[in-house]
């Protein structure tokens, strides 16, 4: 079977297929995934709480992001692999392209993932005009937690709800072929979703995105954390951790999740 690519995905969105995402950040874990069908595989920085331990995502360095991104793509062969570029390694146009540059040649990544709005357009662009693929992500920005004060639920209000709808227009003007919405209200990632041509795929984003991520280690319930209220343990109805990662896939592709109780 050949890799998914971004025109697979966007034929999933206009053929009304849902996407199935799921970060990974290993080599066992890519093979188990790419075993129960994940369609994406994000090298989410979300590693740095998972896996290293740390309280938020700031302290993950380019040099880990590699590292970990090396250890899936070294086994992976059918899903696309999108890897996030940490803190502060997109400051500039200039910066993110030689840091994103890591994370294809190095880390063998086919897409980069960067957080932020309107702001960041003329480094899409800059990545895009120069070959190098771009995921967006909108709603909560867990890199920017300190300035967030709290992980809740974004652009509730109009105003906000409108600028987000903005930001994910403009970004996609700019070049990003995917775009991923966290923690924000159901009907806003619906309008989202219908407006955008690019595929956008939902965490704690409600049932109508184009497909939906969570963190691996929610999914199999091992995170530290109290699970998130959109996130579901499927290894609780499940016998074996693969078992667990093809519940998830099959209930994505099946609308069965994410369901009311997990939506805003
Ligand atoms: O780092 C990550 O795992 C992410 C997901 C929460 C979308 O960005």
């Amino acid at each position: 079977m050949s890799r998914n690519t971004i025109k697979t995905l966007q034929h999933k969105k206009e053929t009304r297929h849902p996407i199935v995402m799921l970060t990974c950040y290993d080599a066992s874990f890519a093979r188990l995934a790419e075993q129960a069908g994940v369609d994406v595989l994000l090298v989410g920085d979300s590693l740095g709480m998972v896996v290293q331990g740390h309280e938020t995502t700031v302290p993950v360095t380019l040099d880990d992001m590699v590292y970990h991104t090396a250890n899936v793509t070294r086994v992976s062969c059918e899903a696309l692999v999108i890897a996030d570029m940490p803190f502060m390694t997109y400051a500039t146009p200039q910066q993110a392209v030689q840091q994103a540059a890591c994370l294809l040649q190095a880390g063998g990544a086919q897409m980069v993932k960067l957080e932020g709005g309107a702001i960041l357009e003329p480094t899409v662009r800059h990545l895009t005009e120069r070959g190098i693929p771009v995921c967006a992500h909108l709603g909560l920005l867990p890199q920017s937690i300190h300035q967030l004060g709290g992980y809740q639920v974004q652009a509730r209000a109009a105003d906000a709800a409108e600028q987000l709808l903005q930001d994910a227009q403009q970004l996609a003007a700019a070049g990003a072929q995917l775009l991923v919405l966290e923690c924000v209200p159901q009907a806003l990632a619906a309008r989202v979703s219908r407006t955008l041509d690019i595929p956008v795929i939902g965490i704690g984003a409600g049932p109508d995105t184009d497909g939906q991520v969570l963190v691996l280690y929610d999914v199999i319930g091992i995170s530290a954390n109290r699970i998130p209220r959109f996130a579901h343990n499927f290894l609780a109805d499940t016998a074996s951790i693969a078992e667990a990662i093809t519940a998830y896939a099959d209930s994505v592709r099946a609308r069965r999740f994410p369901s009311a109780q997990h939506s805003f």
